[in-house]
This record gives C-alpha cells, sequence and structure tokens, in this order.
C-alpha cells in the first residue's frame, strides 16, 4: 500500500463570536499515495485551507484521525508534531509567508537550523535548492527586493529543501498574474515528479486543477472526487 497521507472521519469545528460553533465539516475522508498529485476546489469559506491545515498539522481537528506514513498524528504532543511538520511536510502558501528580515538564503536555510543541521551545511542546501527553483542569483535578496513570482520560488525552495514526503500549497498561484502562475505552477509540477511527492494544491484555478491527477471538491461539508 502507498497511502501516504490518509484522513479518516475528519472533522472541524471553530468556536466563534458569541460562544457559537461553526462546523466547517465532519466526517470526512481523504487518502493520498506517494507519487500522486491533486487539487482542492470550492467555493471561498468552503473549508479548504481548514482541511489543508489539518492535513498539515498545523492544526488539530475536532474529530476524527490523520494518518501520516501510518503515524496517527493525533497521537503526538506539540513537540513531536513540529517535528514531524518541519521533516515530512512542505507548506506554501497564497501569501508566501517569508520572514521579511531574513535574506532569501536564510529564509530556504531555516528548516534545516529548525532540524539541527549545521549552519554551512543549511546554507550549502539552501544554496542548491534555490538554485532548484532557479534564484541562486538572489539569494542575498530580502523578500522586499523580490517579485511576487521570485517570493514563490523562495517560498517553495523553503517548503521543499528538508526533502519532504508531502507538499501542500494553498493557492501557491493565487496572488501573482497568469503567466507568473503558469511558471509557478510548472515549476511545482517539475519537483513534485522529480522528487516523488505526494502533493495536494487548493486552488480556484481550473488549469491548476486539469494539471492535477484528480480534482476534489469541497461544498457543504462533503469532499467529493470531480470526474
Ligand atoms: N480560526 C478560525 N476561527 C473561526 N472560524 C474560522 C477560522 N478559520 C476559518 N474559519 C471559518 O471556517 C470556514 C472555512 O474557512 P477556510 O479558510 O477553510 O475557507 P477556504 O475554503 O480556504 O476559503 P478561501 O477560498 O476564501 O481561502 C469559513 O466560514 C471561515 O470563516
Ligand atoms: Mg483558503
Amino acid at each position: 500500500m502507498n497511502e501516504l497521507l490518509k484522513a479518516v472521519d475528519l472533522g472541524k469545528d471553530y468556536l466563534i463570536p458569541d460562544g457559537e460553533i461553526l462546523r466547517v465539516f465532519s466526517g470526512l475522508s481523504f487518502s493520498l499515495e506517494r507519487g500522486e498529485i491533486v487539487a482542492v476546489m470550492g467555493a471561498s469559506g468552503s473549508g479548504k485551507t481548514t482541511l489543508l491545515n489539518l492535513l498539515g498539522a498545523l492544526d488539530r481537528p475536532t474529530g476524527g484521525r490523520v494518518f501520516l506514513e501510518g503515524e496517527d498524528l493525533s497521537s503526538l504532543d506539540a513537540v513531536s508534531l513540529a517535528r514531524v511538520r518541519n521533516a515530512k511536510i512542505g507548506f506554501v502558501f497564497q501569501a508566501f509567508h517569508l520572514l521579511p528580515e531574513f535574506t532569501a538564503l536564510e529564509n530556504v536555510a531555516l528548516p534545516l537550523l529548525m532540524g539541527g543541521a549545521a549552519k554551512s551545511e543549511a546554507m550549502d542546501r539552501g544554496r542548491a535548492m534555490l538554485r532548484e527553483t532557479g534564484l541562486e542569483s538572489k539569494s542575498g535578496c530580502r523578500p522586499a527586493q523580490l517579485s511576487g513570482g521570485e517570493m514563490q520560488r523562495v517560498a517553495i525552495a523553503r517548503a521543499l529543501v528538508n526533502r519532504p514526503a508531502v507538499l501542500l500549497a494553498d493557492e501557491p498561484t493565487g496572488n501573482l498574474d497568469w503567466k507568473t502562475g503558469e511558471s509557478i505552477l510548472r515549476l511545482l509540477l517539475d519537483l513534485h515528479r522529480k522528487r516523488g511527492l505526494a502533493s495536494v494544491l487548493v486552488t480556484h484555478n481550473e488549469r491548476v486543477s486539469a494539471l492535477c491527477e484528480k480534482t476534489y471538491f469541497l461544498e457543504r461539508g462533503l469532499l467529493e472526487r470531480r470526474p
């Protein structure tokens, strides 16, 4: 069985002001195999980011479980969860989420340093990773000195520098013009294939979903495969 990431009976409720509870979904199932790339679409507010955050252990579900390489993430304490996240999951966000006071290279090297790598090794590997995303020449720039597309290349390098098994991207082309978005999409697909990742791309973009192997649609708490 090649199943890498699996969600079983997954549910998420948020506590909202006035003590009310917002149920985004419950009883949701999802599984992703090694090498597979899928798109998740759905209207704004349908819960796509919520789902991605649960799959990537950035948030804990209210119900159900997430398994990564067979390990039940709900059984882990916060420290172990952070370690699993750092080593096995690469995140890419719509708004890039780079640290503004660090250079591109420092941003990319950070997950390695957090994982305990020596500084010189982290910098070498960071530089090699930036080369793979086509941005080595800008490794000394801070995010404010980069274009949106370049920032996303840094963010992708940071997400993959630890050689994670899973890539989770939340609208990775959402803040980019069509042409830049297309080049970022090509880069993600290329790295996905080269590294044998299991990837989930949340998107509003039909072009992105057309290039994925499967598309799921999240609507009214249900996740359904789109034919
Ligand atoms: N931390 C939170 N606390 C309370 N409610 C939240 C929280 N995060 C999200 N929500 C609510 O949960 C629902 C799903 O939000 P989510 O961000 O997952 O949607 P989305 O599908 O990613 O939307 P978009 O396409 O606009 O990014 C929304 O109604 C939102 O208001
Ligand atoms: Mg979202």
